[in-house]
């Protein structure tokens, strides 16, 4: 399965959807670049997140916040004092790990061993560590008492676990000292609560209503790995819906659905998508379940839908002096509104469309790698290819492909014989290919080519547009 994850990676780069950041200088660990088809697909999985959450709604809007943010923004929201990862070193091999991940693969190794009983007895201890008063120590003492080696020196050899924080810290103006220090943020939301009553007064809105945004976020990730599953500069695309205090289950029943939905609407199989519900709840929240997609390696989340009551109203309340409340036009109270969130990684959501994708079939003794992305997702919509480069074929292709770029990212191609022209455009997804014949030359009829199945079908080529425009609609 790891072998298909490879196999994505690599087509990724071969076809210019996505590089390692600064390649020529050896990378970036866990940074990538988006290339020419890459930032094709990363706009089109934008565009139909907005589309369903802010124009589909009349009570959500959207908003662009800053990434530089207050540092007492962190402050209040919790992230300075608890956003850290606990870690472990091996004194032999100097490998740093996630202590709680060490201990979650090596569960995962007794379950493989068919030790089922041991690894759910260690499962329930890990959660009770993770809520465990002293976090760090209650997970040492696990690795103390399993005995746990380095996955990589095979050594027992570690240090104490200590507490490692997320946040990327920059400094604003010329000195760098601790007054001028500021963060990358980690997540899109706190922009969204500290705008809460600018969006609410100057849209006028009443509750329930949402707040869209899309965004980088930045974590300084130790374990960073699976290529773009784990980065350290990554997009959110997140939605705080604000709530009456007691409704807010209601809300995340149906934001769940309602997100699990827009997955399968972009063409990823039911059956690869469940909801896990979380066992450790993070600090601000009173319900929280993740969308998970079986990745080649193995169940992962995409996607978090959370319950953060008025946590993070609340603080930002406290430590601004600022009112956080809403005032209720109808029934004249005044309350801290509770929020239900949706919270999708962008990047990862681009892992699990590729996955779920990509294909490789026999055909005609060949092998045809194919991207069966949705039709509205794929970076290049139509191809246009003379089949030979003769006959006045090539300058009616141009025509054609100048008539539909307004309309459709249309790529134009001359080179080569047509069957690995197809192919070309079947390896990136292209769900049509247009081609002109001598049959054009006679009755101005065009053939437009199927990905997924192949089939052609003569069409005018002055009804091209609106049959493919048609077909994106189905
Ligand atoms: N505001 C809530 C929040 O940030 P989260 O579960 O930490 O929640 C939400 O992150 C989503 O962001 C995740 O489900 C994941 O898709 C994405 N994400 C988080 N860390 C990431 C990383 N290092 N690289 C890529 N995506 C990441």
């Amino acid at each position: 399965m790891q072998d298909r994850l490879e196999k994505i990676v690599s087509l990724c780069k071969r076809r210019g959807f996505i590089f390692p950041s600064s390649e020529i200088y050896g990378g970036l660990a866990a940074v990538y670049d988006y290339g020419p088809l890459g930032v094709e697909l990363k706009r089109n999985v934008q565009q139909r997140w907005w589309e369903a959450m802010v124009y589909e709604h009349e009570n959500i809007v959207g908003l662009d916040a800053a990434i530089l943010m207050h540092p007492m923004v962190w402050k209040a929201s919790g992230h300075v004092d608890a956003f850290n990862d606990p870690l472990i070193d091996d004194r032999q091999s100097k490998r740093r790990y996630r202590a709680d991940q060490l201990i979650e693969d090596y569960i995962e190794k007794l379950r493989a061993k068919g030790e089922t009983e041991r690894a759910e007895a260690l499962h329930r201890r890990l959660i009770e560590a993770l809520n465990a008063e002293d976090m760090p120590k209650a997970l040492y003492q696990i690795i103390m008492d399993e005995r746990i080696p380095s996955p990589d020196s095979g050594a027992f050899d570690w240090t104490e676990v200590r507490q490692f924080n997320l946040m990327f810290v920059t400094h604003v103006g010329p000195v760098a000292s601790e007054e001028t220090k500021v963060y990358l943020r980690p997540e899109t939301a706190q922009g969204i609560f500290v705008n809460f009553h600018n969006v609410k007064d100057s849209s006028r809105l009443q509750i329930p209503f949402g707040i869209a945004q899309i965004g980088k976020a930045f974590r300084n990730e130790i374990v960073a790995r699976q290529f773009i599953f784990r980065m350290r500069e990554f997009e959110q695309m997140e939605m705080q819906y604000f709530v009456k205090p007691g409704t807010q289950m209601e809300a995340f029943e149906a934001w769940k659905e309602k997100r699990l939905q827009w997955h399968i609407e972009n063409g990823i199989r039911p059956d690869h998508l469940r909801f896990h519900v979380h066992e450790k709840l993070a600090h601000y929240a009173d319900a929280a379940v993740d969308i998970q997609y079986l990745f080649p390696m193995g169940w992962q989340e995409v996607e978090g839908i959370h319950s953060r009551t008025d946590y993070d109203l609340r603080r930002h309340q406290e430590f601004s002096g600022k009112k956080m409340e809403y005032f209720d036009p109808q029934t004249q109270e005044r309350y801290i509104p509770y929020v239900v969130e949706t919270s999708a990684g962008l990047d990862r959501t681009i892992l699990m469309l590729l996955c779920e994708a990509y294909d490789e079939e026999e055909v005609e003794g060949e092998t045809r790698v194919v991207l069966r992305l949705h039709p509205r997702l794929a970076p290049i919509k139509v191809a246009v290819l003379p089949l030979v480069r003769k006959d006045g074929m090539p300058e009616r292709a141009q025509a054609l492909a100048r008539d539909l770029r307004p309309f459709l990212n249309t790529f134009y191609d001359e080179k080569g014989a047509i069957g690995r022209r197809y192919r070309r455009m079947d390896e990136v997804g292209t769900p049509f290919c247009v081609t002109i014949d001598s049959q054009t030359l006679e009755d101005g009829t065009v053939t437009v080519r199927d990905r997924d199945t192949m089939q052609q079908e003569r069409v005018h080529e002055t009804q091209v547009l609106a049959y493919i425009k048609d077909r994106l609609r189905q």
